[in-house]
């Protein structure tokens, strides 16, 4: 379906989104930001018309579909809002700032009757949808153990903003990279509820360290001024109902040369395992046949990055905003990865595992 599209935030991913819709045939028309130059330098490249005014964007009857890519806390709110003017949403992740507002956010969805997708751009990458393909042709039989991690040498985003500020964000890297880690491995082994969360957080390379000692990161020179109240590492393990345990580990820094430690999902299997980088060009298993130990490297043909991933997204939305079937990525599936981080704050707090359907209602 062609989609008249606008994004609202034309920060770092919103710029990526201009890039992407155009890639996926749906030029944005508009480019939205509070800061008119960071609107018109999203919106030059692809011919979009760029705006400061977000109610006058929601007003036009030429836009039916919106990308949100602000800041976490304006999620639920400017996505609710862009709902009651009747358009479709990409909603950034994470989908909002707790469990309370997705269920805003679902509620404005269904009195509008339009798509919500959340922007979990990884299952998109050409590694998760070919571990898909082989996970449902049975290669790994029952999964009962996965592991996943996202690590940065150097990558605070926005030290001393709004990244960094609980306030803005709800937190530091568990709310920032913990959706991708959470959804991915959900997504692989098809959805079970998650009932228990134990997770350890730590604050390490925020200011002073960083500020003082160590090279800038991404996402601008820092604010010393600003804030920063977050976590910026974290291990968290998690059980599902069906006794699947997932290990997670992630860090906004750390010394490590980049790609030590990939971006990486290892999945263990009654019959197979796998493990890829979601950013790689192979997934590599392990299984037995025959009373031979076999391994399978399985190279992906196609010239794979994060934008591509962007652009195959973008398909999808537009995809789905002309289809009655439940999108890729739903509202559903936001509330679900949110009940887990909620869960996985709780825990840090408590110092203790705790009970997912506790915490979230607690
Ligand atoms: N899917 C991914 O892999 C991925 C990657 C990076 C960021 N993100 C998410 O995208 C969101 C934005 O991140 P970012 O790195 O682009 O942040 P950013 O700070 O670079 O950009 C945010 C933009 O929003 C604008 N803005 C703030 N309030 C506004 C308002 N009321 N109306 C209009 N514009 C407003 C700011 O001026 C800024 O240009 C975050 O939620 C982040 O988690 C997702």
């Amino acid at each position: 379906m062609t989609i008249q599209l606008g994004i609202i935030g034309a920060g770092g991913i919103g710029q990526v989104h201009a890039k992407a819709a155009s890639e996926a045939g749906h030029a944005a028309k508009v480019v939205c930001d509070l800061d008119g130059q960071r609107a018109t330098e999203a919106a030059q490249p692809w011919g979009a018309e760029a705006m400061t005014d977000v109610d006058a964007m929601l007003a036009r009857d030429d836009i039916d579909s919106i990308v949100v890519a602000l800041p976490n806390c304006l999620h639920a709110p400017m996505a609710c809002r862009a709902l009651a003017a009747g358009k479709h949403v990409l909603l950034e992740k994470p989908m909002a700032m707790n469990v309370t507002e997705c269920e805003d956010v679902i509620t404005a969805r269904d009195a509008a009757a339009r798509l919500l997708q959340v922007g979990f751009v990884c299952r998109f990458a050409a590694t998760v949808q070919a571990a898909r393909r082989f996970i449902e042709s049975g290669r790994l039989g029952r999964i009962y153990h996965a592991r996943a991690a996202m690590y940065r040498r150097r990558g605070i985003p926005g030290l001393g903003r709004w990244f960094t500020t609980r306030e803005q964000s709800g937190g530091g890297v568990m709310i920032d990279l913990g959706p991708h880690l959470v959804d991915l491995v959900l997504h692989l082994a098809d959805r079970p509820e998650v009932v228990t969360a134990n997770a350890v957080a730590t604050s390490i390379f925020g200011s002073p360290l960083y500020e003082y000692r160590f090279t800038n990161m991404w996402a601008g020179p820092p604010d010393p001024e600003g804030t920063f109240d977050v976590e910026d590492g974290a291990s968290v393990q998690l059980r599902c109902a069906n006794d699947l345990t997932i290990s997670l580990e992630m860090a906004w820094a750390s010394h490590l040369p980049d790609g030590t430690l990939p971006d990486g999902v290892t999945l263990f299997g009654e019959q197979g395992a796998m493990h890829f980088d979601i950013w790689g060009d192979h997934i590599l298993m392990g299984t037995e046949m025959d009373g031979e130990l076999v391994d399978v490297k399985h190279q992906i043909t196609e010239g794979e990055d994060w934008g591509t991933a962007f652009r195959r997204q973008h398909e999808s939305f537009a995809a789905n905003c002309g289809s009655s079937t439940a999108p890729t990525a739903s509202a559903e599936d936001g509330r679900e990865v949110q009940r887990v981080l909620e869960a996985m704050y709780a825990s840090v707090a408590a110092g203790n595992s705790v009970q997912v359907a506790e915490a979230v209602n607690a």
